[in-house]
């Protein structure tokens, strides 16, 4: 059994245009293999993926070096472990499982669906972004309103949500960065304060008010808004414009999913599987550790990407392709084990139950008006970063 290969060809300029080349030949090559780039041992193959999720009490998520607490101004439940993390997560658990959304949050969720198919509207045709004017304000109004907000407009969140990411990938130690952390940090502080004396007064179904209400101690709802506001806008709205693009590579799934509107949650969960848009977590192992034939001493630094475990053709067949119709199998995109994504239920909700199918209900014809492959970005977070489309015709129009 020998240590993790060291590997030059892991190149972070290709990962960010496309990173599935460099995946498949690492988990055929190098599935545990040693990247100085990301100064971490990248972890490919789908078992070992979720071998490295499962076993949390070798691999911790306590990471050294780890930016976020500087970031959020304390530890977060992403790098917590065992009884500390189970404590916050179980009260965070609870206004974010699927019965309580359904039904406290369906009807939010839909007209501000309504509200910004309407700004699509607008733009017209020639003009429309669906990134712009529909999926990042959406995603970013749902989750201020499922978190309690309701003096700060979607741009304001999408705004800080942005800052806190920002600080999260500051490894250069940029003080410009971080003089804007800081600045956004206080504002969502003194926003949540505000939420905060609202609920405490008056409860209601919110994500702040739930915590409250369970007891749990201010610092610690701070770390939790805040976490989910740096982690539940980019990856919604990622889904949304990346489904209209593989729809679109895919008329025949397309038409069946027109004739069959159940599937839009087996829509977003393969679009999942085909492009994470969260592609890696990173652990640190607390003892020596063997995956792949490799040895992981103790205090190696992993990074666990789900990105490549999700097309591992071990696990499924012809894994590069968006394929609604593959047998179901679960993916690896929300994490797995005991981080696992809590904000799973808001996004199949919100996108599946919600978004996708209102947009497709209200424009006839709708595609997109460029084919160009360099709106795809990201290895850490993946997804179009702007998606200009076209229709038909309006159904929500008068005209
Ligand atoms: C399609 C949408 C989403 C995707 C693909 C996604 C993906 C993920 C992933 C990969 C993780 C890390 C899992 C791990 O380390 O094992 C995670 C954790 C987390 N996500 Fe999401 N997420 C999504 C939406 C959301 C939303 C809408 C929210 C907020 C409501 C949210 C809040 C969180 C939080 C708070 C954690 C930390 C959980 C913990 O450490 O216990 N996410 N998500």
């Amino acid at each position: 059994m020998g240590a993790a290969p060291a590997i030059d060809w892991f190149d972070i300029g290709k990962m960010i245009v496309d990173p599935y080349p460099t995946f498949e030949r690492m988990r055929r090559e190098a599935p545990v293999a040693w990247v100085a780039a990301m100064k971490a041992n990248v972890i490919t193959r789908y078992d070992d993926v979720y071998f490295v999720e499962q076993k949390r009490e070798v691999f911790s998520a306590n990471v050294e070096g780890n930016l976020m607490p500087r970031v959020m101004g304390r530890a977060t439940l992403l790098n917590m472990d065992g009884e500390e993390h189970m404590r916050e997560r179980r009260l965070l658990n609870a206004p974010l499982r699927p019965k309580h959304l359904k039904e406290h949050w369906t009807e939010t969720f839909k007209r501000n669906t309504s509200e910004f198919l309407e700004s699509l509207a607008e733009k017209g045709p020639d003009q429309a972004d669906l990134n712009r004017d529909f999926a990042a304000p959406l995603a970013a109004k749902n989750l201020a309103d499922l978190l309690g907000f309701r003096d700060e407009n979607a741009n304001q969140l999408a705004s800080w949500s942005a800052d806190l990411i920002a600080g999260l990938g500051n490894v250069r130690n940029d003080p410009a960065i971080w003089a804007r952390v800081e600045e956004s940090r206080e504002s969502i502080d003194e926003a949540i304060d505000r939420v905060v004396a609202r609920v405490t007064k008056q409860p209601d179904a919110s994500v702040t008010s739930g915590l409250v209400s369970a007891g749990m101690e201010l610092d610690a709802v701070k770390s939790a808004i805040k976490l989910s506001l740096s982690g539940g806008i980019n990856e919604p709205q990622h889904a949304i414009t990346g489904i209209v693009w593989a729809l679109e590579e895919n008329p025949d799934q397309l038409a069946m999913v027109m004739a069959n509107p159940e599937l839009w949650q087996d829509v977003l969960d393969e679009y999942l599987r085909w492009m994470s848009p969260i592609g890696f977590a990173p652990r640190i192992t607390l003892s020596d550790v063997e995956l792949s034939g490799t040895l992981l001493p103790r205090g190696s630094l992993v990074a666990n990407m789900f990105g490549a475990a999700n097309r591992d053709e071990r696990r499924y067949e012809n894994a590069a392709k968006f394929d609604v119709r593959r047998p179901k199998q679960s993916h690896l995109a929300f994490g797995s084990g005991p981080h696992v994504c809590v904000g799973m239920w808001t996004a199949k909700l919100s996108v599946a139950g919600v978004a996708m199918p209102m947009l497709y209900e209200r424009f006839d014809g709708l595609r997109r008006r460029s084919d160009d492959s360099s709106l795809w970005n990201g290895f850490f977070f993946r997804g179009l970063t702007s998606l200009p489309v076209a229709w038909d015709r309006d159904r929500g129009s008068r005209a």
